[in-house]
């Protein structure tokens, strides 16, 4: 049997993708497209090519060249942006060159930006995956080195490799039906996420990899405990803008650091700066929220002595200082009020600034923000941040604006 990515790779697969994208600019309802198209091409290949051209839309917001693409649902939710994966791919190819294997390359997500000017083999056990990843690759122009392996992870000779990469699933196979042996066992539905943690394959299979090949390097959840990869290797926090995305771990051949915080697009990065204990005072004339790629590498004090900031909390992430310090790895406002919380007080102190329109923001402290906001009685022409916290674990309230507008 065909696979689906073999059929929408036929001529007469690539001729309905084009069918179908030309009705869709042309505005024609897509129920009308599908019944006109199936007049003269099989109903099932039909189907399949209204369902990727959806895909394609939806992959616009990871890929710049979406629109010649190929996804299955799954693989497209999975699949790296663009700007991970090249940051990723720039600093392994930078650190070490030569042949290297996307270990389950999905649809090519990381592939495409791996693969770029050097030689790779991309392996998945899931022949849909592996065909789309080549596709996608050579959308990309990436895969003059390319070769691929249909296979599992497990079974891939890796002798000869400098380096590897490793995407794991975090949630089950999928099922297709050139495969229905793979459909996981225990009833559980394919797709289904795997508890937090879990991966296929596993993490600890992916570390002993060090043991056949240089370098390896483990794309995993942001959510992932502090101290899960072993002594000596990186772990890197990924945020794009201000969305945490991803956790990287890199093997010791190429780790510089403990712990890393990346924000993309621009690539600034903070390693950890051991220095002096970094005091504890009542918040300045600048509030600095760090990026949760900083604090989930445990780095908000090291940031702190970077900008030459305090805390004002012993537990909470908010730094201060005195005068407007520019970083990219933590929202900056500027505080225009500063005072124990309390919300009588703090409804005055809003009405008599003119302030109508406020994003609450809490951290340390209980409490419903809609029902604060409500009780707060907001009435004015002005907009501010009003953050709701603990300084030296008292209640505290500040009204903030953003320095850019500040007037
Ligand atoms: C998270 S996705 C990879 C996403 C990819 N990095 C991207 O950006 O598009 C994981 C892939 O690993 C494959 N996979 C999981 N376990 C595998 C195994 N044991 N052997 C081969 N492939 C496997 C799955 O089929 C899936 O395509």
């Amino acid at each position: 049997m065909t696979s689906q990515a073999e059929a929408l790779l036929s001529p007469e697969g690539t001729e309905l993708l084009a069918l179908v994208a030309a009705a869709r600019e042309a505005g024609e309802p897509p129920l009308k497209t599908a019944a006109r198209l199936r007049r003269d091409h099989p109903a099932a290949l039909v189907a399949a090519a209204t369902a990727q051209d959806e895909l394609r839309q939806a992959g616009r917001t990871k890929f710049s060249r979406a629109e010649r693409m190929l996804f299955t649902r799954p693989g497209l939710e999975q699949a790296s942006s663009e700007t991970t994966a090249r940051h990723r791919a720039a600093r392994l190819a930078a650190a070490i060159p030569g042949r290297l294997a996307d270990l389950g390359c999905g649809i090519g997500g990381d592939l495409i930006a791996l693969a770029a000017g050097r030689e790779a083999l991309a392996v998945d056990r899931d022949r849909d995956h592996l065909l789309m990843a080549a596709r996608n690759t050579a959308v990309y122009d990436a895969a003059a080195g390319l070769s691929t392996e249909q296979a599992d992870v497990r079974d891939v000779a890796l002798a000869g490799l400098a380096a590897v990469f490793v995407d794991p699933a975090r949630r089950l196979a999928r099922s297709t039906p050139r495969d229905p042996a793979r459909r996981p066992g225990r009833g559980a539905p394919p797709g289904q996420r795997l508890r937090p943690g879990d991966s296929e394959p596993p993490l600890d299979w992916c570390f002993a990899l060090t043991g056949q090949v240089p370098a390896v390097v483990i794309k995993a959840a942001p959510g992932l405990p502090a101290g899960t990869a072993p002594d000596g290797w990186e772990t890197e926090f990924v945020a794009d803008g201000r969305d945490l995305k991803e956790a990287v771990l890199w093997s010791p051949a190429v780790a510089t650091a403990t712990s890393r915080a990346t924000i993309l697009p621009a690539g600034d990065t903070l390693t950890p700066e051991p220095g002096d204990p970094v005091p504890i005072r009542e918040p300045g004339a600048f509030l600095y929220d760090p990026s949760p790629a900083v604090t989930r590498a445990g780095l908000v004090e090291d940031l702190a002595r970077r900008l030459g900031a305090w805390k004002i909390d012993d537990q909470i992430a908010f730094l201060s200082t005195g005068t407007a310090e520019h970083t990219p790895f933590a929202r900056t406002l500027q505080v225009l009020d500063s005072a124990p919380w309390n919300e009588k007080d703090f409804a005055r102190r809003l009405r008599a600034r003119g302030i109508g329109a406020a994003d609450l923001r809490r951290r340390g402290l209980a409490g419903d923000v809609d029902q604060i906001r409500r009780r707060l009685k907001l009435s004015g022409p002005h907009r501010a941040t009003v953050v709701l916290t603990r300084v030296a674990d008292k209640p505290w309230g500040l009204i903030c604006t953003d320095p850019v507008t500040a007037s």
